[in-house]
């Protein structure tokens, strides 16, 4: 009985020792939206902190959801509700300037920077994206190409056409294409990629400098020229497969690599996914060409983690910033996610055909900002913007809609 006794004593000690010792393992919670078949290059990088770092039990932390609709909107509770994740991911530029930096929820990473020799290790325009108010606030892991234009090769030559390089000469490809069976010759996707479409557009009928002026405040929406880009954006969209709208990013490149539609424009994390999930081999299995009419622009935007004010595990995180931030990191994320580094001084040779020339386009071309990625207007100005394109989409109505973009303009500061 005596033995029984003790027995128990030990074990409920054990038990109690194991429970401290798990609450007092170091954690480190990253939020970001790549889940799923988005996840491997996120999760590649958290394979080497593990390593690094096995001390520390990392949480990864993803909300499904193209292009951060559902993570951001998960994110601001979590924020605001005083529980912020150690890391998370947000785009450069606006979405992070004029969110998170102006209402003083971010600490300072400039010293992190001038530790770690950063401010000449990534390009200048982006630190100053990454720049306000005397800080820097986030560490950039790449660079994505929103304008890119893909299809298979094999299946144009089939079709008897080529990569068209104007909005003019889209149009005129796909009646071609609908004269040969494609019922549906540009695919696409849910509500964020219709967005992601227009941006592509209205940067080729614009051209950068406009595309520029529209978001320093410096022209109007209701410009005849910014009006110009919902009439060609309701020309392509006739073009596109009806069910649409229930089709995730992923579900609308999955269209062109079988081969029911001959072009999709989306960012390149599409490059990632059909090299890295789909195993597709680009310039063979899969072919790009910059988004019609913007050849010798290269729209971007740029994925970044930054140090909320306020975590519970401040040196996990600032460990996390400085792996992603690394040429080590960098070279590990990048070859798998399609994206190319955002440090200036990346290994090339580990990056496949589609990166390699990405990261040529970035050095040679003009460069614009994303506006649905969060570069060029504020978050704001973006959850309205989904609401302007179903105005479009419901009345087609060009000049009506331009209005109304610029009723909201007005209500948000544009310009950085
Ligand atoms: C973008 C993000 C990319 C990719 C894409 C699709 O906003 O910058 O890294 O995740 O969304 O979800």
């Amino acid at each position: 009985m005596k033995f029984k006794k003790w027995s128990v004593a030990v074990l409920v000690c054990a038990a109690l020792f194991c429970a401290a010792a798990v609450q007092a393992q170091e954690k480190l919670e990253i939020f970001s939206w790549w889940a799923g078949d988005e996840g491997p290059a996120l999760e590649a990088l958290i394979a080497r902190y593990n390593a690094l770092y096995p001390k520390v039990q990392v949480i990864n932390a993803t909300v499904t959801g193209g292009s951060g609709v559902n993570a951001r909107a998960v994110l601001k509770t979590r924020m605001l509700g005083g529980d912020p994740p150690d890391s998370f991911q947000v785009h450069a530029g606006q979405e992070l300037l004029g969110s998170w930096v102006v209402a003083n929820r971010m600490e300072n990473l400039a010293s992190l920077y001038q530790s770690m020799g950063w401010t000449t290790r990534f390009p200048a325009g982006l630190v100053s994206l990454l720049s306000a108010r005397g800080g820097i606030w986030s560490v950039p892991v790449n660079i994505h190409r929103s304008n890119v234009m893909w299809y298979l090769p094999s299946k144009l030559k089939e079709w008897g056409v080529t990569p068209p390089k104007t909005w003019a000469e889209f149009l005129k490809t796909c009646d071609v294409l609908m004269s040969k069976g494609v019922e549906a010759p540009l695919s696409l996707g849910e509500a964020w990629t219709v967005q992601h479409l227009w941006e592509s557009v209205a940067l080729g009928v614009l051209g950068p400098d406009n595309w520029a002026a529209l978001w320093a405040g410096k022209l109007k929406f209701t410009d005849p020229k910014v009006v110009a880009v919902w009439d060609m954006f309701g020309k392509v969209l006739a073009y596109t497969n009806a069910d649409a709208s229930g089709l995730s990013w992923q579900q609308a490149t999955d269209r062109l690599v079988s081969g029911d539609s001959a072009f999709n424009i989306m960012g390149d994390w599409a490059a990632g996914y059909m090299s890295t999930t789909l195993r597709l081999v680009p310039g063979e299995d899969f072919g790009w060409a910059a988004a019609p009419s913007t050849g010798g622009v290269f729209m971007m935007l740029s994925d970044s983690f930054g140090l909320p004010l306020g975590i519970k595990n401040r040196t996990a995180a600032l460990n996390w910033l400085k792996l992603l931030g690394s040429k080590e990191g960098q070279d590990i994320f990048n070859p798998l996610k399609g994206s190319i580094p955002a440090r200036v001084d990346a290994d090339m040779t580990k990056y496949n055909a589609y990166s390699q020339s990405a990261a040529k386009d970035w050095k040679a071309n003009r460069i614009a900002g994303s506006l649905v990625h969060g570069f060029v207007a504020p978050e704001r100005f973006m959850n309205e913007f989904g609401t302007i394109i179903d105005f479009y989409l419901s009345g087609r109505n060009s000049k009506a809609t331009a209005s109304a973009a610029q009723a909201i303009a007005d209500q948000v500061r544009l310009g950085y």
